[in-house]
């Protein structure tokens, strides 16, 4: 029945992981997918989510479903989160809010709701390069993906002249997608400024902006600052569509715990939207999971786990700003590796894109048993005191062929 299935590739980013742990090299690094790992290298299980979880297994809830758009106590949460709590359409009860299987399902939630319902255009248009994931949600989902220029090689930064050219070039009212905060895979945000420039353009060209915000206090460690993007378009008047995941932030990777909300103009299109986002999700998988969304509905509604989770955020955040220093040092001043590698430190959020090319990656994989994306692109939160110096010259030994 199925002799005519090719063999699909394997996947760019998840693939890594299954290539890493076929290797029984003891040195081995996995630098490939996006997971925090403490100083020592290991998943770390934040203490805030920790006393969450004593909580609730202490209260013995119940397993029943969930409404198909989740936990409402944790929604209202997360809206709260990313709006600011100040912000107007939250106030006015306009935001048409759901949980998610994560950042992944709120961006194919999304994907779907506007497809099928966003009137104006089925085209989105994605930063190039983007996270990789992004291309297939959106084209499984209906939707026509085209690319907007974003990273400027010889410069190894932003390219924002692009960018502007780009979406002013784009038909109007097509969807745009924008990184809210650390953007995936580049490191490279643009400045508050710049925003301010795009929302004129994305006003100016009647654009619809798509957030993806997988990383709200993981850029700056503050979940305020990097928050900025979202709130200033909303501020500017913009009617927003928001993907929100809590895998990194909370670090709540398995738990699969996430949100996607849409600005409206009322309460009464609002729950007009509301219902539609069930008649979207319902065939999909009926209901989403309860534990994860009880555990971020906690931390987020506790006077004490809040101040604490922020302060953890901001620790993980710092860890992985050491270890750009700490990588930037070792390769420009004690090993002289060629290159100019400024932008190591430059950069924000869980990623590096070091500008390594794919045969080098493919020599670290082979040769030093360091594994990463093929892009170049590294998990810094993959780094630690006890692997840095093994990374960094096998870096520099591949640098110099
Ligand atoms: C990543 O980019 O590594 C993460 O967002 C994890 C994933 O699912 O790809």
């Amino acid at each position: 029945t199925w002799s005519a299935v090719p063999a699909g590739p394997p996947d760019p980013i998840l693939g890594v992981t299954e290539a890493f742990k076929a290797d029984k090299d003891p040195r081995k690094i996995n630098l490939g997918v996006g997971a925090y790992r403490d100083e020592n290298g290991k998943p770390y299980v934040l203490p805030s989510v920790k006393k969450a979880e004593e909580l609730i297994t202490a209260a013995k809830g119940d397993k029943e479903y969930l409404p198909i758009t989740g936990l409402s106590d944790y929604t209202k949460l997360a809206a709260k989160l990313a709006y600011g709590p100040d912000s107007k359409p939250l106030h006015e009860n306009r935001i048409a809010i759901t949980q998610s299987i994560s950042g992944t399902g709120a961006l194919r939630i999304g994907g779907a709701f506007l497809a099928r319902h966003y009137p104006h255009s089925k085209v989105i248009y994605l930063p190039k390069p983007s996270w990789g994931n992004h291309t297939p949600i959106f084209r499984d989902s209906g939707l026509e993906v085209r690319g907007y220029r974003y990273f400027d090689k010889e410069t190894v930064g932003l390219d924002f002249a692009g960018l502007k050219e780009d979406l002013l070039a784009a038909p109007e009212k097509a969807i745009v997608l924008l990184h809210a905060c650390a953007h995936n895979p580049t490191g490279i945000d643009p400045t508050a400024e710049q925003w301010k420039e795009i929302s004129d353009i994305v006003k100016e060209k009647q654009l619809f902006p798509f957030f993806d915000m997988a990383y709200q206090g993981f850029a700056s460690g503050s979940t305020t600052k990097d928050a900025f993007a979202v709130r200033h378009f909303v501020e500017q008047g913009h009617q927003i569509a928001l993907s929100q995941s809590f895998a990194k932030n909370m670090g709540l990777y398995g738990e699969r715990v996430g949100a996607f909300s849409l600005t409206t103009e009322s309460p009464e299109e609002k729950a007009r939207v509301d219902s539609q986002l069930k008649i979207v999700i319902r065939p999909m998988y009926s209901n989403p999971p309860i534990h994860g969304a009880r555990i971020a509905g906690t931390i987020l509604g506790s006077s004490e786990l809040y101040p604490q989770w922020e302060a953890e955020v901001k620790g993980m955040a710092d860890r992985i700003i050491s270890m750009r220093d700490s990588l930037y040092n070792s390769l420009t001043h004690n090993l002289k590796t060629p290159g100019e590698w400024g932008h190591i430190k430059s950069q924000i959020g869980m990623f590096s894109f070091t500008g390594l090319t794919p045969p080098q990656t493919k020599a670290l994989a082979e040769k030093a048993h360091v594994y990463m994306t093929a892009d170049g692109r590294i998990s810094m939160a993959g780094l630690n005191s006890g692997n840095i110096d093994y990374f960094a010259e096998s870096v520099n030994k591949a640098v110099r062929g």
